[in-house]
């Protein structure tokens, strides 16, 4: 991946560095431009890269004076740090379907993006990435332990999903959470232009509207929830709900997955605020008309398609195949989240095993399961008991050099997992809950020959897209064995149909689709 270009002010083509100076005061070197002599002419002329250059640090003061007229707000950077053999500070680009359906948009606008780099130490200064504006936000230690892994991961994260762990109201955690939400709401009123449109994302920021709007009522906000939105029974446990509502009511545009969602919101509006929403928008307090609608995300399915044709996958197929034996093989990618079900897939695997139902000879499990959100109680839990799930089938129905499950708990990148989506003859997504999921788009994305078996919880929102899965109920262990069956037995010609539509629908509405939907409602094109 190449590293991230600081040209703020004006850095040399290919020196990319951000050095450990820069990092400590925040100001770049620069070098003198170069100018070449026209041999032929006798005039004076720049060479195409420093005319680039020269292009992009216009672009760039221009915008330290007037500020972005488009801007993203999410709780990351899509940028990680890392530090390079001499010592230096280096960003390289996380790869991601949001930035990329974004970019044109953050391109054509002078766009920047305001969020967390991650860790705790100070971040560097903002700093450009092709032709984007990155403003990291410093969250301290304690800012981590309670805005992001207390209110954001161990309240409303579960809380959102069905609570299907018990979400802790902590008051320190909600003051944190207020309290970063305003970091990130001056930050943006600071960054904006004039006019300016700023798409905030995700349930870390929902006070940032009602936040922003009182800072900057001259800028227009969007809001788009990643993660479900949960129905009054269980959005009224929380015990600022009001201030929630409020804050995100603050945007012109909050957009949702499906359709379910946006209903559930409205509701609140009423039921909380005595406000009285109708199909697709309400009218707040001031009077603003607020536009509430489902805009369900995707993935850059070509870039998916490409890929999954490319010779670097082939290469990798053919390892991955030597590898795990002339078995079928049943694939499982998520980060380890209770909310995935990747505890009762392997409970739906061992029992297929133990009945007969599938072979142990025949069959192997792959489950990709990076872990996540660790320090946070309930996902350490998670890894203890997968873990040890895994070693229990392994140890009843492995052989030596063949597990039966092939558990392989770290990230991959876009090839290794294209490679696998590849060669599963039969992937299970099934989520107890889920806003969108998108490995079960990837997978159909990546079925160049158009075969392949989709086992997908109802409980995802591609669920209500896909309907040509096969759906199941996670919570159904019997039901979920008779699907895998069916799947499992399913016939080439029938694999085929059932692909073909949906790989019909996830190439119509990819993630640029999403992004020109959404910009457009938000008034922007
Ligand atoms: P969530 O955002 O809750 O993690 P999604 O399915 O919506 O779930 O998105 C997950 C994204 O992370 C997908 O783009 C997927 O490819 C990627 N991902 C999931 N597991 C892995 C993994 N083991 N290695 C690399 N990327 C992963
Ligand atoms: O799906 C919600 C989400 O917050 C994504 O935006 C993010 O990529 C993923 O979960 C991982 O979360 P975190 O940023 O907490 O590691």
């Amino acid at each position: 991946m190449k590293p991230v270009k600081n040209v703020e002010k004006g850095s040399p083509e290919g020196s990319s560095a951000i050095t450990k100076q820069e990092v400590q005061t925040g100001n770049p070197t620069y070098d003198n431009k170069s100018i070449k002599i026209n041999r032929n002419t006798g005039t004076y002329q720049e060479n195409n890269a420093e005319t680039n250059q020269n292009k992009q640090q216009h672009k760039a003061d221009k915008m330290e004076q007037e500020g972005s007229t488009f801007l993203v707000l999410a709780n990351r950077l899509p940028v990680d740090s890392y530090t390079d053999e001499n010592g230096n500070v280096q960003w390289k680009r996380s790869p991601g379907g949001l930035v990329t359906a974004l970019e044109p948009m953050l391109k054509k606008r002078e766009g920047a993006w305001i969020g967390w780099a991650g860790g705790t130490s100070e971040p560097p200064a903002p700093f450009r990435e092709d032709g984007m504006k990155i403003v990291p936000i410093q969250l301290t230690q304690e800012d981590v332990e309670e805005y992001y892994e207390g209110f954001s991961n161990a309240t409303l994260w579960p809380l959102y999903h069905d609570a299907m762990v018990t979400p802790k109201f902590d008051r320190s955690w909600w003051d944190k959470y207020v309290e970063v939400n305003q970091r990130f709401a001056d930050a943006a009123a600071k960054e904006a232009a004039e006019g300016g449109t700023v798409f905030i994302q995700d349930y870390q920021l929902q006070l940032v509207p009602q936040m922003l709007r009182e800072l900057r009522p001259d800028v227009r906000i969007g809001f788009f929830l990643h993660i479900p939105f949960p129905p009054k029974e269980l959005f009224s446990q929380l015990p600022w709900r009001r201030r929630v509502v409020e804050g995100l009511l603050g945007a012109d545009l909050i957009g949702f997955q499906v359709q379910g969602a946006a209903r559930n919101f409205l509701d609140l509006t009423r039921d909380f605020l005595g406000l009285s929403p109708t199909e697709n928008t309400v009218v707040a307090k001031d009077g603003r008309k607020v536009k509430v609608d489902d805009y369900p995300i995707s993935i850059s399915s070509k870039e998916y398609d490409r890929l999954a044709r490319s010779a670097e996958v082939e290469k990798l197929i053919h390892r991955y195949l030597s590898e795990l034996g002339n078995r079928r093989i049943i694939l499982g990618v998520d980060r380890l989240d209770y909310t995935k079900g990747i505890d009762r897939r392997l409970k739906v695997y061992r029992e297929m095993l133990a009945d007969g139902m599938l072979d142990p000879e025949e069959v192997v499990l792959v489950q990709v399961a990076p872990p996540s959100r660790e320090r946070v109680e309930s996902y350490a839990k998670l890894r203890e008991e997968v873990e040890r799930e895994v070693g229990g089938i392994n140890g009843e129905f492995g052989r030596f050099g063949l597990p039966a499950v092939d558990y392989i708990p770290r990230s991959l990148n876009r090839t290794e997992l294209a490679a696998l989506f590849r060669i599963a003859d039969l992937m299970m997504v099934t989520p107890i809950r889920d806003g969108m999921n998108l490995v079960c788009k990837e997978y159909v994305a990546s079925r160049i020959f158009g075969n392949g078996n989709l086992i997908l919880s109802e409980f995802a929102g591609a669920a209500q897209e896909l309907k040509d899965a096969w759906l199941c109920n996670p919570h159904d262990i019997d039901g979920m064995k008779e699907v895998v069956k069916e799947a499992w037995d399913a016939s080439e010609e029938e694999q085929k149909r059932r692909m073909s539509t949906m790989r019909d629908h996830v190439f119509e509405h990819d993630v640029d689709r999403w992004a020109s939907d959404i910009l457009h409602d938000l008034g922007i094109d």
